[in-house]
């Protein structure tokens, strides 16, 4: 039963932190109907306590099926907003409302108008890593997940802008051989593997195969035995016949990955400088006290203009549908 009305919607006073937040939280799911949606990028802590850990796909798919009353979102904020989107009857929540995305940063709505403007007849292709304004002036919305898939399916006459990862939509192009006009927007994490660190990595450990996310930049992509988004790189580690692998991507992944092959090894990609840089510093933000918190607040919450919810849901709902 839904008793969530017995619970303060947004305390000013900051509750005292439980000992045990594990057993404070799962009562919390309890009282409040709650989902925790991770994504692998969190903390072990978080991705423990999580009803759903995935992908951005996953995720999505997660948020558009649930029956819980609140969503707490354990990502960053895009990844909450498109939960929001797809349900704007729940009370959806974000441990830590500054928890953004470079790469969503690094397309901003007024040039982003401009750019498309500038390219009529162009269909325009998002990846998910982007605002709900950005989602409105799109087409289709797209996954690391199914990029590749999404972009296949539209005839080859039709142009395509493809925002806002230039990496992920260089990567696209080649795999379809398609000609995609790329915004050349990048994530601050993924840009900053050092290739000559990677290659160095390879020659101390040569049976080692390095897996790469696509946002990566091309001379690490170069490398990679395997391309794909997190749940595919997860996927491919603990199938695969290797026994270790160099991880080009955020290193919250290696938790769930040392978890299903505990007996595999796992070494996380060298970041250019000698700073924890290979960690994504906005998915960081969220901690387990956060959570415990955002969860008996009620707060902070996402909301967002309803005219630009409607318009944002549609390329989604056509994502959702491709990839079905
Ligand atoms: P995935 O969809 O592969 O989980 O990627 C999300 C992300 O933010 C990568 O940086
Ligand atoms: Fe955004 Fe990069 Fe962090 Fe993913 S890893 S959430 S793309 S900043």
């Amino acid at each position: 039963m839904f008793t969530a009305t017995l619970l303060p919607r947004d305390s000013t006073k900051t509750p005292a932190i439980p000992d045990d937040l594990f057993e404070a939280i799962n009562q919390l799911k309890k009282d409040l109907n709650a989902v925790i949606l991770a994504h692998y990028y969190q903390d072990p802590d978080i991705q423990d306590i999580a009803d759903y850990i995935g992908d951005s796909l996953g995720l999505s798919r997660q948020a558009a099926n649930t029956n819980a009353d609140v969503i707490v979102f354990a990502g960053v904020h895009f990844m909450a907003e498109t939960a929001k989107i797809l349900n704007p009857h729940k009370q959806v929540l974000l441990p830590d409302l500054e928890a953004g995305c470079s790469l969503a940063d690094s397309c901003p709505p007024d040039a982003f108008a401009e750019f498309k403007a500038a390219h009529p007849d162009h269909l325009v292709i998002s990846y998910i890593n982007c605002s709900a304004r950005i989602k409105a002036m799109s087409d289709i919305i797209c996954t690391s997940s199914n990029a590749v898939k999404i972009v296949s399916a539209i005839p080859e006459d039709q142009p395509i802008i493809f925002a806002p990862d230039r990496n992920l939509g260089r990567y696209v192009m080649e795999q379809t051989g398609r000609d995609l006009v790329l915004w050349e927007g990048s994530c601050i994490v993924h840009e900053n593997f050092s290739e000559k660190k990677i290659v160095q990595l390879q020659i101390e450990h040569p049976d080692a195969q390095i897996l790469a996310h696509p946002e990566c930049e091309p001379p690490v992509l170069r490398h990679a035995n395997y391309i794909g988004s997190t749940s595919a790189l997860l996927k491919y580690a603990q199938s695969s016949s290797t026994d270790s692998f160099i991880v080009a991507t955020e290193p919250g992944i290696i938790h769930q990955m040392q978890k299903q092959t505990p007996n595999k090894r796992f070494i996380p990609a060298p970041p250019m400088n000698s700073c924890a840089c290979n960690e994504c510093p906005h998915m960081r933000l969220n901690t387990l006290e956060k959570l415990y918190l955002a969860m008996k607040n009620r707060a902070p919450e996402i909301t967002l203009p309803e005219d630009i919810r409607i318009a944002a849901l549609k390329p989604i709902q056509r994502m959702l549908e491709m990839s079905a």
